[in-house]
């Protein structure tokens, strides 16, 4: 199949770029480069042996974006590009909501027109909110609680609304855990700009010098340990679940959802401890006051995918940090010089 990739020069998306590659797709990827480098795109292209053709555009340009659907004929789509940050979504709700749903809009205005009607949609764990028991199953009531989280939800909402409406749409939403690591190749990976926000990316950076040390953001949680405890995914088998999800919706009409998760909890203690084995040496942290809105604990019931899809995680949480390790070591800066 030919599939558009929006937001494909991202973290995520770069990595599903080269796993579509390599399972015999074409892609073209769209990409405004707010929060990416097109250089991700060069290294898929050198890992693949053949490239994505690159679109730089903004999702909110509905021309265009209709001028990519007029030049290629797309198969499918899978749609990453949205911003993700909740702090920053919790400060700036107007760009969140205009980017994320207007973009995402025009993405489903252009493909209705041109007559693609599979999608692939990058939700987020976060859409399970505050209130629901642990494990999440995907039929439990959503409910996100910040502006970031309310867009993936609204999203849902968006895609499911049009799945009712119109049977001819295949539309798979899935709701991913805590994504981290790199391609085992080290040259492709997560090249956060400004101060990391996430777990991993702040552990590598102080593990390559750019930081002091790991804050830990409370250490007196109702935990083993005290410290929070999450669902972290290998980005390859994040990656890998795309493309199963492709295949199972492209042959079936209507909304799926699944949860991409590993279903199970590792603490924030714990994931520093296994990048420390990684690097080979102990790294500075400080356990200090809680993150406002963090919950203790959350992981994935992750049964229905391996059930519909046969896909499960694969790879374990030392080699997320093995893989993650390599990635900042052999690119200090990212994609950047310096
Ligand atoms: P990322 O920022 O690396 O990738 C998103 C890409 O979208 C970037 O390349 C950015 O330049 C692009 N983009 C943003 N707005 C755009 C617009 N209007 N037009 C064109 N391009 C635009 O993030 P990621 O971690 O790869 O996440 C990919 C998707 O997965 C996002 O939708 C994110 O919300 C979702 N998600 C991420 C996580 C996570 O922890 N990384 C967890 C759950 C869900
Ligand atoms: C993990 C744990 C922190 C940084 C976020 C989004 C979620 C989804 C995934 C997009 C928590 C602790 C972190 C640090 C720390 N993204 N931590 N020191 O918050 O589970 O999920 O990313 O959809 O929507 O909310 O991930 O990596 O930020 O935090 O102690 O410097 O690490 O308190 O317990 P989170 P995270």
């Amino acid at each position: 199949m030919r599939i558009l990739v929006t937001g494909g020069t991202g973290y995520i998306g770069s990595h599903t770029v080269l796993s579509l590659l390599e399972s015999g797709h074409e892609v073209v990827v769209v990409d405004n480069l707010v929060n990416s480098s097109e250089e991700s795109l060069r290294r898929v292209g050198e890992l693949a042996g053949r490239t994505a053709a690159f679109h730089e555009l903004d999702l909110v340009d509905e021309s265009a974006l209709e001028s990519v659907f007029d030049q290629h004929s797309i198969d499918a789509v899978i749609h990453f590009a949205g911003l993700k940050a909740v702090g920053e979504s919790v400060q700036e709700p107007l760009s969140y909501y205009y980017n994320n749903i207007v973009g995402t809009l025009n993405l489903l205005r252009a493909m209705d027109k041109h007559g693609v009607r599979s999608i692939v949609f990058s939700s987020s764990a976060t859409v399970y909110g505050e209130h629901n028991p642990i494990p999440y199953v995907e039929k439990m009531e959503i409910g996100a609680n910040n502006p970031y989280g309310r867009t993936k939800e609204q999203i849902e909402d968006i895609l499911t609304d049009l799945g009712a409406a119109d049977e001819r749409w295949h539309i798979a939403l899935l709701r991913y855990f805590n994504p981290v690591g790199a391609h085992p190749s080290g040259k492709i990976g997560e090249d956060p700009q400004g101060i990391p926000n996430n777990l991993v990316p702040f552990i590598a950076q102080v593990a390559v010098g750019r930081r002091e040390k790991l804050m830990v953001f409370g250490g007196d949680y109702d935990t083993p340990d005290g410290t929070c405890l999450r669902d972290y995914i290998h980005v390859v088998d994040l990656a890998q679940g795309h493309v199963a999800a492709l295949d199972y919706v492209s042959a079936r009409p209507g909304v799926h959802r699944w949860n991409l998760g590993s279903g199970k909890g590792t603490s924030v203690l714990e994931m520093l401890h296994a990048f420390e084995q990684a690097v080979g040496r102990p790294l500075p942290y400080e356990i200090t006051g809680r993150r406002s809105g963090d919950l203790p604990a959350f992981w994935a019931d992750a049964s229905s995918a391996l059930a519909d899809l046969s896909w499960s995680t694969t790879k374990s949480v030392e080699q997320m940090c093995e893989d993650h390790w390599r990635w900042q070591k052999n690119n200090p800066f990212g994609y950047r010089q310096s």
